[in-house]
């Protein structure tokens, strides 16, 4: 199929280069300095595996890029939409990109493909919406929706491989393009009506949310009984009707889905009179997170003005440079309301644009006089790191270890080293159980 695909954030690039990879003609279209970086392969996205797969793509003639959607749409079989929609005033999903592509659909003649495909997430009724539009308009096409379900960090895997592909859509037509688009992804495919669909996305990401913020409010209860929260998790995550997924307790979840999925279906079952307790209560478990982490070094500090805080991750989660809705952007905020200093390391977010934030080249320079250390990502090579030295570089050894990164035997050796303190998520505070200096 020829397709054109407009947006080329997390999810529009991700589909333009693995249904390129499928044997597709694919044009990906956004605005000129994005696709001017494009051009010359230069990413702002970092995911495994991209930057080879669109080199490829691009050399084997079947990814093109344009700045016009007119241009870019002249000749394809479909049109897929995957622009940004984020949270806008009041709750409201800002369906402004979405928008400006249908309006430019519309003002030149015979450019409109016969089927637009939205892979952007939006509120329950916006195909419904936009179709009866563009038929309103004289343009003879069929919206569909496909929601994605990727997650940054194994955007590509999970396109290749994902757990189910979801097709709300309404004619065979439409049926066989999107079968034919997908072919060579062996997964279970669901066909539904376009609102379901809809929901369906929405739904998935609230109830991850969910898992998420009740494996944080248990985590509170094993601090308080001396309980250990990954055994708990584990025992539960074992029953096959909950499932080991998502039921890792820390600092709580980020990047730019989850609360703002939250917060759009919040929204729209305020639209019809219904309130969502269980979402109200997964937002405000997962919006406390931070400030009760945080207290918990106040406590320990006394008073916190002048307190110099290492943090080491930035980025929501690891294997991605998204810093967007990142749980860091919080505990920047409250620090700077304390007067804390925050100095941080991030191995892939570099130099960030964030106001107030020092960044380190090195843990160990993140360490060097801190008052404390909390770990905010959970990065394979902070387990690795020397946490002796850490501990000895600190002015005050205390170490909050917001996505328990520290194996059991690296808190043991932790624990000889004079004064250390180190606070897991989802069990007791541990004290280093000698005061005097040892040589390890
Ligand atoms: C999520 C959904 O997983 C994906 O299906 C959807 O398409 C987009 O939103 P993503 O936001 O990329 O993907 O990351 P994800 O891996 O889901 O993690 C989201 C947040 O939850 C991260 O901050 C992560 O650290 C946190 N998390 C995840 C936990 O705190 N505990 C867990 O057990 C899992």
């Amino acid at each position: 199929m020829r397709l054109t695909i407009i947006g080329t954030g997390y999810v529009g690039l991700v589909a333009a280069v693995c249904l390129a990879k499928l044997g597709h003609i694919v044009t990906a279209v956004d605005r000129e300095h994005v696709i001017q970086d494009l051009r010359v392969h230069k990413l702002t996205i970092w995911e495994p595996d991209l930057q080879e797969m669109l080199e490829t793509c691009r050399r084997d003639g079947r990814l093109s890029f344009d700045i016009d959607i007119a241009h870019a749409s002249r000749d394809a079989d479909a049109l897929m939409i995957a622009v940004g929609t984020p949270i806008g005033v009041n709750g409201q999903t800002d369906l402004s990109q979405i928008d400006d592509v249908i309006a430019q659909l519309k003002q030149v003649d015979g450019v409109c493909p016969p089927l637009i495909i939205m892979k952007s997430t939006v509120p329950v009724g916006t195909c419904d919406e936009l179709e009866a539009n563009l038929l309103a308009a004289g343009l003879q096409t069929e919206v569909v929706f496909n929601p994605e379900f990727l997650r940054q960090g194994s955007a590509i895997n999970d396109f290749m491989n994902p757990d189910r592909i979801v097709f709300g859509c309404r004619s065979h037509l439409a049926k066989a393009a999107l079968h034919q688009l997908y072919k060579g992804i062996n997964a279970p495919i669901q066909v539904c009506d376009r609102r379901s669909a809809e929901l369906i996305k929405y739904a998935s990401n609230a109830f991850l949310a969910m898992k998420i913020s009740f494996a944080n409010m248990i985590a509170d209860v094993c601090e308080g009984y001396d309980a250990d929260n990954r055994q708990v998790m584990q025992g539960v995550g074992a029953d096959r009707r909950i499932g080991p997924h998502f039921l890792r307790d820390g600092i709580g979840y980020g990047g730019s889905c989850f609360s703002k999925d939250l917060q759009s279906l919040l929204t729209s079952g305020k639209a019809i009179g219904r309130s969502l307790p269980l979402l109200e209560a997964t937002a405000q478990i997962n919006e406390e997170r931070i400030p009760q982490l945080l207290e918990k070094l106040i406590s320990l500090w006394g008073n916190p003005r002048g307190k110099r805080l290492g943090v080491l991750g930035i980025s929501f989660k690891p294997n991605t440079n998204d810093v967007r809705d990142a749980p860091f952007l919080t505990l920047l905020r409250l620090c700077h309301l304390y007067g804390i200093e925050v100095q941080t390391f991030d191995p892939v977010v570099q130099h960030t644009s964030i106001d107030g934030v020092i960044q380190m080249d090195t843990a160990y320079e993140v360490a060097t006089d801190a008052d404390a250390i909390i770990i905010m990502t959970e990065w394979p090579q902070f387990a690795e790191l020397d946490w002796v030295l850490m501990a000895r570089l600190m002015h005050q050894p205390i170490l909050l270890d917001g996505r328990n990164v520290l194996s059991d035997e690296v808190i043991s050796r932790l624990m000889l080293v004079e004064n250390v303190i180190y606070i897991p998520v989802g069990r007791p505070m541990e004290r280093a159980k000698l005061t005097l200096s040892v040589n390890l």
